[in-house]
């Protein structure tokens, strides 16, 4: 039996990886044991945790050769069991330094830091592996984990090439100069093969730059500056963990995974008291495959101030913010005007968080300018070379899905991908399959020119790329710095990347970790010229 069986199972007919808006229970992929149901957890009985800071060891010399001394941190990854919920038994969950979310890391821009990441995890995984696929093979070791710093511009050596992988017993050390600016970047499992299960499983933790042109904003801060990190996950009745797999013992990957439950910040349907004045929240989806779409039960609005690579050049008034798997917002609510209200972020049909806000009046000493940070928007003509890459779909005769591909080149396929360091170039996604992918580069940031729908079928049989549209341009709230795209469904997404930073060799991927794990990853290579 293929490995897309799942499909014939009458589940998810197409394992297409569709907003969640357009995925209701009944398409459920089959897990091994009866989920818990939702409704039956009492909300709003936790509070929503906050992310625990990691402190350094000592410091040590940076290995750039500068002779400072930076901070040495050392994290753990290990097994742990934390409760998801009052009414819930801990859940078995793995993670960076005991906790899930991971330590969340706090530097600035341009201190450098070393962290020792120490794999002490268990030697067996206890999510399904699928060893059919390519870097999961059985010879190797069950367990693995490699760190990578997403939205980072780490030297290659330090970036977590997904080959880079190592055991249990063993640790790297890496060294982060955070020469970028100010934002919320996010450090995760990068294991051929098996990220999605580490990544499911607990492994990613919060990475906070930040600088002084976002100091001298007076934006919300301490206590009124909140991470906010969104997970969906099922679980089984005894409050553990269930990842869905295919009716194929042999091969039980599925296409995408959609819990219906939400962790926020490790917790299920948390509240959080807030004063009635105005909150930053920084909200990053680590979600395998689901798009959350949120909004404010009642209506209310939120005020986009920054998006994956930092701020915005000016807020954004936004009634609904979609993210997709690895992106992340940052997002400003005033509640000075709901005093006494109880307001619950959504994401439709799913309640994620409660809001009580206090009933007294607050002083708010916080500003929100109207300017934030100039983004110089890159003229297409500094680019030196157009890269058309396709996005393919892998159909089965009966057009289930066997995988998704970059360019229609496997993974292990020699590097095509050859940016001159210091270039511009700009890329071109050709979506020829129904999903939106969530396309993520590492190492660069960069901007989002535009979308253009083409026609598929002139595409698929004569191999034209006829436009059937004019090139939209992106949203407001996508007009600053990005480190990874959503790139719509038939549609060419162009974005134009400095490669700025470093030479060496990394990767380009799907941020649906299914779709990153089956080959929809592709190595990239920084070359010097
Ligand atoms: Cu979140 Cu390869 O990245
Ligand atoms: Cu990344
Ligand atoms: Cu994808």
């Amino acid at each position: 039996m293929s490995r897309s069986a799942w499909a014939a199972a009458g589940v998810c007919a197409t394992g297409r990886a569709l907003p969640q808006s357009m995925h209701g229970s009944a398409m459920r992929t089959p897990a091994r044991t009866p989920n818990l149901d939702p409704d039956t957890l009492a909300r709003w009985v936790d509070a929503l945790p906050m992310p625990q800071i990691a402190r350094a060891v000592e410091h040590r010399a940076a290995p750039d050769g500068s002779g400072k001394q930076v901070p040495f941190y050392r994290v753990p990854m290990r097994a742990t069991a934390a409760k998801a919920h009052r009414d819930l038994p801990p859940t078995n969950f793995w993670s960076y330094g005991g906790v899930v979310p991971g330590l969340q890391f706090e530097t600035r821009s341009g201190e450098g830091l070393l962290v020792e990441w120490a794999n002490e995890l268990p030697k067996k995984h206890f999510l399904p592996i699928d060893h059919t696929l390519h870097g999961a093979e059985k010879e190797l070791p069950e367990v693995r984990g490699v760190v990578h710093l997403h939205g980072g511009r780490t030297p290659a050596e330090s970036d977590g090439y997904p080959e880079d992988w190592y055991a249990s017993g063993e640790s790297r050390t890496y060294y982060y100069p955070n020469r970028q600016d100010a934002a919320l970047l996010w450090y995760h499992d990068h294991a051929m093969g098996i990220n999605r299960l580490n990544i499911h499983a607990g492994l990613f933790g919060l990475f906070m730059v930040r600088d002084q042109a976002e100091d001298a904003l007076g934006l919300p801060n301490g206590k009124y500056e909140i991470p906010l990190v969104l997970a969906d996950r099922d679980f089984t009745p005894d409050g553990q963990m269930s990842y869905p797999v295919s009716p194929d013992p042999a091969a039980p990957w599925v296409p995408e995974q959609f819990g219906e439950t939400h962790l926020a910040n490790g917790k299920l349907f948390p509240y959080l008291d807030v004063e009635a004045r105005r909150y930053r929240f920084r909200i990053l989806n680590a979600a395998n495959g689901r798009f959350y779409d949120l909004s404010l039960a009642g209506g209310g609005e939120m005020v986009q101030i920054g998006s994956d690579q930092g701020l915005l050049a000016a807020p954004v008034r936004l009634k609904s913010l979609m993210l997709a798997p690895g992106e992340r917002a940052d997002v400003v609510i005033d509640f000075a005007e709901h005093r006494g209200a109880r307001i619950v972020l959504k994401s439709e049909p799913f309640e994620l968080v409660q809001f009580r806000v206090s009933a007294q009046a607050a002083n708010d000493s916080s500003s929100l300018p109207t300017t934030l940070r100039p983004v110089q928007r890159i003229a297409e003509s500094t680019a030196v070379q157009t890269r058309r890459l396709t996005l393919d779909e892998n159909l089965n005769k009966v057009a289930q899905s066997m995988g998704m591909l970059l360019n229609k080149t496997p993974w292990h396929a020699p590097i095509t991908e050859k940016p001159v360091l210091d270039t511009t170039e700009i890329w071109e996604f050709v979506n020829l399959t129904d999903d939106v992918h969530p396309i993520h580069l590492h190492m660069v940031r960069f901007q989002i020119l535009d979308r253009r729908r083409f026609d598929w079928f002139d595409y698929m049989n004569y191999g034209k790329l006829r436009f059937t549209g004019e090139p939209l341009p992106p949203e407001a709230n996508e007009m600053g710095w990005k480190d990874t795209v959503r790139v719509n469904s038939h549609t060419v997404t162009r974005i134009i990347v400095p490669f700025a930073g470093y030479a060496g060799r990394y990767v380009w991927h799907c941020h649906i970790l299914e779709h990153e794990d089956n080959e929809m990853m592709r190595p990239y290579e920084v070359v010097n010229s």
